[in-house]
């Protein structure tokens, strides 16, 4: 579970560049909500995930995590709680350390102490087991370097990390985006079967409003740093892609229309 109270995060505060990009965001996800995050370009969805996950301080308000308020703590500290998966395919894994040995690290994730790739015999089994999902036949490829794989390989290897222990939270960030569609889907399709089989709370970033549609139990809208709409169940399943878009139309002209008037 994430509570966010009125979260604010500027960038060159008291600069002529000043941007603020989050502007009082206050988003309550519960435990198990597979939430679709939506918006234009520097809408501010990869900024709030970085705040979540403490890649960023934040100006204003907090943030809980299974209500505890972790606000204050540095990013490896968050790491114990948080899962993350971006766009490049090359973030999440260390292509110089075999298969197996970049699955012994996500092992250990959160752990204070045995911040070693070493696998064991028994690591290895379940490594095995966790690898046949993908269904990329690499449980028989655990000892290759996975600078060797594919990019859509190694996002799917990237996500099986993010959820080997498993997290309070994932973050998403666009983890598709970058890979061809076939690849796309099936990477996809297994972040479907791992939030469901592991009922993770997923907070997932798409620029793809019928995916953002299709996937979750929720969908939110942002737009210049504000949540715009949040809907979920019946009423998210009712929507269709027209119905976003002219959503995402009429608030754009809203702000077309309150910047020309600060121009009059
Ligand atoms: N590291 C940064 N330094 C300066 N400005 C940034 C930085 N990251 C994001 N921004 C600005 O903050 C706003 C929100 O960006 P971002 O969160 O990346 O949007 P989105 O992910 O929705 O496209 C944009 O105006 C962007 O230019
Ligand atoms: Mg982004």
């Amino acid at each position: 579970m994430i509570k966010i109270h009125s979260l604010s995060k500027y960038f060159h505060r008291g600069s002529v560049n000043e941007v603020l990009a989050l502007s009082g965001i206050d988003l309550k996800v519960r435990a198990g909500d597979f939430i679709t995050l939506v918006g234009s370009n520097g809408a501010g969805k990869s900024t709030l995930l970085n705040c979540i996950a403490g890649s960023y301080s934040v100006d204003g308000g907090r943030i809980r995590v299974d209500d505890v308020d972790v606000t204050g703590w540095p990013e490896h500290r968050r790491a114990a709680l948080i899962s993350r998966v971006f766009q490049d395919p090359l973030l999440g894994t260390c292509g110089s350390l075999s298969i197996e040995q970049n699955l012994a690290l996500a092992s250990r994730r959160g752990q204070s102490h045995g911040l070693g790739w070493g696998v064991r015999r028994s690591d290895r089994e379940l490594f095995r087991e966790r690898l046949s999902l993908l269904g990329l036949g690499l449980e028989n490829r655990l000892r290759d370097q996975v600078g060797m794989l594919s990019g859509g390989q190694r996002q799917a290897l990237t996500l099986l990390m993010a959820t080997l222990v498993r997290p309070a939270v994932l973050l998403l960030d666009e983890h598709t985006a970058a890979l061809d569609p076939k690849t796309a889907l099936q990477v996809l399709e297994l972040t479907e079967k791992l939030v469901g089989e592991l009922q993770l709370t997923t907070l997932m970033v798409t620029h793809n409003m019928r995916q953002a549609l299709q996937l979750g139990n929720r969908l939110v809208m942002m737009h210049a740093g504000r949540v715009i709409l949040d809907v979920s169940g019946a009423e998210k399943k009712a929507m269709r892609v027209e119905d976003l878009l002219e959503r995402f139309y009429s608030v754009r002209g809203e702000a077309f229309d309150s910047d020309r008037m600060l121009l009059v």
